[in-house]
């Protein structure tokens, strides 16, 4: 039977500390989904759309990773994609109580998968999306934070923002 890992999360934008975690997890699996979350508690920058086309321009090189978007609890939609298991990045030890408290709630709802968290490289273990998008919005150089499809896109959005 196929192996097929989800790797959710917001991706709002998608970074490089993002895709060392794809890089590294889909050589574990036979398919690796990037699974973006309709979050509801989360303003977004982007729309699920833009986030699909920004994450798939990136990771069309890499075979088996595909990517996709789910409403509702990330345990129904692992069941419903016959994953074995979901992977999470963790930067810092500040990263872990949250993500400890999102696994062992996952796994009471639903024992039927693994979570497994890998660390993220140390050249990108500080970064995340909201620092990204501060920055962003203050002028700071992100080109060492996310590719460049992203700082376009970036750049962009700010550029509508600042238009209106
Ligand atoms: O990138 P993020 O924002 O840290 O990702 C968080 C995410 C999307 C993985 C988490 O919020 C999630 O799984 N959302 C789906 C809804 C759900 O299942 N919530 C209960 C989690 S215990």
């Amino acid at each position: 039977m196929k192996r097929i890992c989800i790797y959710p999360g917001s991706f709002d934008p998608i970074t490089y500390g993002h895709m060392d975690i794809i890089a590294r997890a889909r050589g574990l699996f036979d398919e690796l989904v990037v699974a973006i979350a309709h979050n509801i508690r989360k303003n977004s920058l982007f729309t699920i759309s833009e986030r699909i086309e920004m994450i798939s321009e990136l990771t069309g090189k890499f075979g088996n990773v595909t990517v996709d978007a789910f409403d509702g609890l990330l345990v129904d939609y692992v069941r419903k994609r016959n994953a074995c298991c979901v992977v999470r990045g963790l930067r810092a030890f500040s990263d872990f109580e949250y993500e400890f408290q999102m696994a062992l709630t996952n796994r009471k709802l639903n024992d039927s998968f693994e979570t497994i968290f890998l660390m993220t490289h140390e050249n990108y273990s500080f970064i995340s999306s909201s620092l990204v998008k501060e920055l962003i919005e203050f002028g700071g150089d992100i080109s060492a934070f996310v590719p460049e499809p992203v700082e376009h896109r970036l750049k962009e959005k700010l550029y509508v923002h600042r238009e209106q």
